[in-house]
């Protein structure tokens, strides 16, 4: 595995991110505001907690935060609470979970949050979205940097939208500062012809912003206490506000929908996928390829149609993967190869082959040079150095030592309707085909088991085991039981010059 992961052009790269951090004039917070209902999703899962590309929308937004390394995170929540401070504590146990009271807007969360940090805070403040999941570090970045560099007491980032409905509008003084913000809701027929859109995401000096806000009403149509409110009242009182116009803009749109869930997940997999094409992965068909943000591949990965990478997966150098291939919390070794798989929290060494057609489950370890072949179902199965399980088998709750082959067409009978229970394979090992291994059940170290045996009794190293009954043979059975049909003639056919031998007398 090479250092490759670095090169990852998306937003979401957490090494990028870091070395933005040692160069950027730290905000003393980023305060991220997540308390709205999000109606339009219809959903019984909040907003903020849907996910593109293996990542809640709020999990992007945190993602961006740190990536400026705040002194404070605060994160303003109301609407299902419980469940998005129980996210917020697994993604990241640092961050403030600030309560929003019953006052609505976006002021009142950015008030919310100012009284749940420390009095005494100086510096800048960003404030952010929880549902513009394509927003980058690096974009806020850009945000302090201009903010420090105008001397603003207030920026805010802008966007010019060829279609603005739905969005504040940027009211621009005549030296080009800006003056205010109305939402669509409030503005003139005039004013809604602005295209230079307020994309939510701001810089503020905190002591100004403190000031501001208590100044701040609900004499509006929507009756909310408005965060966009505090620009005007803050260029009212002589102060800089600045715009902070950006062209890429899908990193001021939000999530309202599910169209737009979709819409913003396809754009940052293109990005992602862009990003390790560029970094040295060969990906055939980026359209049906999708690769989530935390995954990390080698270099010289090749990756085939309809394939997807989800989760911390770890893809080693010259790896194969695809087509039509669906992988979870996987790490995989150098030079392996994966073909038409569904593989979930399973480990496959370096130089090995999976596929076509495998279900790796929990608890697959495949070892180095390995063989998970076709039609094979593998869960809490570790499988040594150069051991094969070729075709049309069950691994379930096994041991299998290094070298050993099973033979086709086997089932690790693991399941006695109440206990799972465990088989042992040593290695350099050959088990027949169609056998089934009834646990707890040990094959020693260089063990064979004939074809069909049911092994039910431990066996000892170097042993054959065999115990299926011996084959009889009911000549001319079909001409005397199964008279006039196709097997019948077949059968007579076939044994023309040779007279049957008289029924139920079984060969030699
Ligand atoms: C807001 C802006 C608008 C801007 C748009 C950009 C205001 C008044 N308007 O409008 O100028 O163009 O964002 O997307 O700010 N939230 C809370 N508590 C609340 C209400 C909202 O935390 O009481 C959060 C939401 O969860 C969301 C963000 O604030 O993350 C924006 O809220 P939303 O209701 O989407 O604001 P818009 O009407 O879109
Ligand atoms: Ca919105």
């Amino acid at each position: 595995m090479t250092g490759n992961a670095q090169g990852v052009a998306a937003c979401i790269d957490s090494d990028h991110q870091e070395l933005i951090a040692l160069t950027t004039p730290r905000p003393a917070a980023v305060i991220v505001l997540a308390a709205g209902e999000g109606t339009r999703m219809k959903s019984t899962t909040p907003k903020v907690l849907h996910s593109i590309g293996g990542r809640t929308l709020l999990g992007h937004a945190i993602a961006a935060a740190r990536g400026v390394d705040p002194d404070y995170l605060a994160i303003v929540v109301r609407h299902g609470r419980d469940v998005v401070a129980a996210h917020i504590a697994v993604v990241d146990p640092d961050a403030v979970v600030v309560d929003q009271d019953e006052i609505k807007g976006t002021g009142r969360a950015a008030e919310c949050a100012l009284d749940a940090l420390p009095a005494n805070l100086e510096g800048t403040v960003l404030v952010t979205c929880g549902d513009v999941p394509l927003l980058c570090a690096q974009t806020l970045h850009g945000l302090l940097e201009a903010h420090g560099a105008s001397g603003s007491a207030a920026t805010v980032i802008t966007a010019t939208l060829p279609d603005p409905s739905g969005y504040g509008r940027v009211l621009r003084a005549g030296d080009g500062s800006v003056a205010g913000i109305v939402e669509q809701k409030d503005a003139t027929e005039q004013q809604r012809e602005i295209n230079e859109i307020n994309s939510g995401l701001y810089a503020f000096d905190v002591a100004i912003l403190r000031e501001a806000l208590s100044k701040v009403g609900t004499d509006n149509v929507q009756g909310e206490k408005y965060l966009t409110d505090v620009l005007g009242i803050v260029a009212s009182q002589g102060q800089r506000v600045s715009a902070y116009l950006i062209d890429d803009l899908w990193q001021t749109e939000g999530v309202n929908d599910r169209v737009q869930l979709s819409r913003l997940g396809a754009e940052l997999n293109r990005r992602i996928v862009q990003g390790w094409m560029r970094a040295g992965v060969t990906v055939v068909d980026p359209a049906t390829t999708w690769i989530d943000g935390d995954v990390r591949l080698g270099r010289d990965v090749t990756i085939h149609p309809q394939t997807q990478i989800h989760g911390v997966s770890t893809i080693g150098d010259d790896v194969v993967l695809g087509p039509d291939t669906t992988l979870t919390d996987v790490e995989i070794g150098d030079g392996a190869c994966v073909i038409r798989t569904h593989g979930f929290l399973a480990v496959i060494g370096a130089g090995a082959t999976v596929g076509p057609f495998c279900y790796l489950r929990p608890g697959t370890e495949l070892g180095a040079n390995g063989k998970i072949g076709t039609f094979v179902e593998t869960k809490n199965a570790q499988i040594g150095a150069g051991s094969k399980v070729p075709h049309l088998t069950y691994v379930g709750d096994a041991t299998i030592g290094e070298y050993s082959n099973i033979g086709a067409s086997s089932v690790f009978v693991n399941y006695d309707g109440v206990n799972k229970m465990h088989t042992t394979i040593g290695s350099h090992c050959r088990t027949g085909s169609d056998n089934m291994f009834v646990a707890p059940v040990t094959v020693g170290d260089g063990a064979y088991t004939g074809a069909g045996t049911v092994v039910r009794k431990d066996v000892p190293p170097g042993a054959l085991a065999i115990n299926v009954a011996p084959q009889r043979n009911l000549l001319g059975w079909v001409h005397d039981k199964r008279a006039g049909t196709a097997s019948a003639h077949a059968a007579a056919a076939a044994t023309e010059d040779s007279p049957i031998v008289p029924e139920g007398k079984p060969s030699a």
